[in-house]
């Protein structure tokens, strides 16, 4: 039994695919769930929409009550320490989604608060969203064998592909990037996962999903010389022309369009982005009724 979602790599193949099933008969409304008034705190240190939005809605109908903590309207803005308040959600709250731009508030967190954390962003992962990214493609293609190709940068978003993909065993990621951006490191542990510095349009034309995500993530700052680099990486009509013709294309949003992906592409009948942002909520559903908070 698992008591928190922080990174995809903490769970196993069979865990992520109960909670897929679990999120897909909750959406075909053949598993009624009723987190009978929980109390789920959200806090979001970084913006949000979808996140947001999403867990808010999702909680509302399963009949938990989601709670939004601003924590400039907290005494930690009075210098009450993290520790003391993390104390304090453990006496009325029976989970936390926490957004945050420091993975290690989560353990923490982990130790003063008895209850389930759940990953909503960190400058590390973005479990929730793969997790919904991986719904959504096996919902498109009808499978578990998936091809991706990544182009930009290597970011929280990047990572958690990455985790899945060794979790599953099943997705091959090809990542179009600088050589200058690649964390080796982190590569250490990937079986499927490839580099390439120059387009292919071979392996273009043999991959289900093209994926992007913004140059510039929450946690890091501008960097114009980074920038100049990733616009090589464009996603454009010039890379898409290269997909078959069941290639998709995703990205978590917020875009910045005209940088990681044009106007054309991301409005284009290959975009899925609104089917991978609706599925957000299907997905963190069966996330917190199989967590059994
Ligand atoms: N994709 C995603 O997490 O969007 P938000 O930042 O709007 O929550
Ligand atoms: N990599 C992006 C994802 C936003 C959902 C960021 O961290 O800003």
């Amino acid at each position: 039994m698992h008591k928190n979602f922080l990174n995809i790599s903490d769970f196993n193949k069979k865990d992520l695919e109960e909670i897929l099933e679990t999120a897909n008969r909750i959406e075909n409304k053949s598993l009624d769930i009723d987190l009978n008034k929980k109390k789920i705190g959200l806090i979001f240190e970084k913006p949000s929409t979808r996140t947001r939005l999403s867990f808010i809605s999702g909680i509302h109908e399963l009949s938990g009550i989601p709670i939004e903590i601003d924590t400039k309207n907290l005494n930690l803005s009075r210098n009450e320490s993290f520790i003391d308040t993390v104390k304090m959600f453990n006496l009325y709250l029976d989970c936390i989604i926490l957004r945050t731009n420091d993975h290690n508030k989560f353990s923490i967190m982990n130790s003063y608060f008895d209850k389930t954390i759940i990953n909503a962003l960190s400058d590390v992962s973005h479990p929730c969203q793969i997790l919904s990214d991986y719904y959504t493609l096996i919902e498109t293609f009808d499978r578990k064998e998936l091809d991706i190709c990544w182009f930009g940068d290597f970011n929280n978003v990047l990572y958690s592909l990455i985790d899945l993909s060794n979790v599953t065993g099943s997705i091959k990621i090809n990542i179009f990037t600088d050589e200058s951006l690649v964390n080796r490191n982190f590569l250490k542990k990937a079986n499927n996962v490839h580099i390439n510095n120059e387009i292919s349009k071979d392996i273009l034309s043999k991959t289900d999903c093209v994926m992007t995500d913004v140059f510039t993530s929450m946690n890091d700052n501008f960097d114009q010389n980074k920038k100049n680099k990733l616009m090589q990486y464009q996603v454009n009509s010039e890379i898409m022309k290269h997909t078959n013709n069941q290639t998709v294309f995703m990205h978590c949003l917020p875009a910045n369009i005209g940088e990681e992906v044009t106007e054309e592409v991301i409005t284009s009948s290959k975009s899925i982005v609104l089917k991978q942002a609706y599925n957000r909520k299907v997905i963190q559903k069966g996330l917190i009724s199989w967590l059994n908070i």
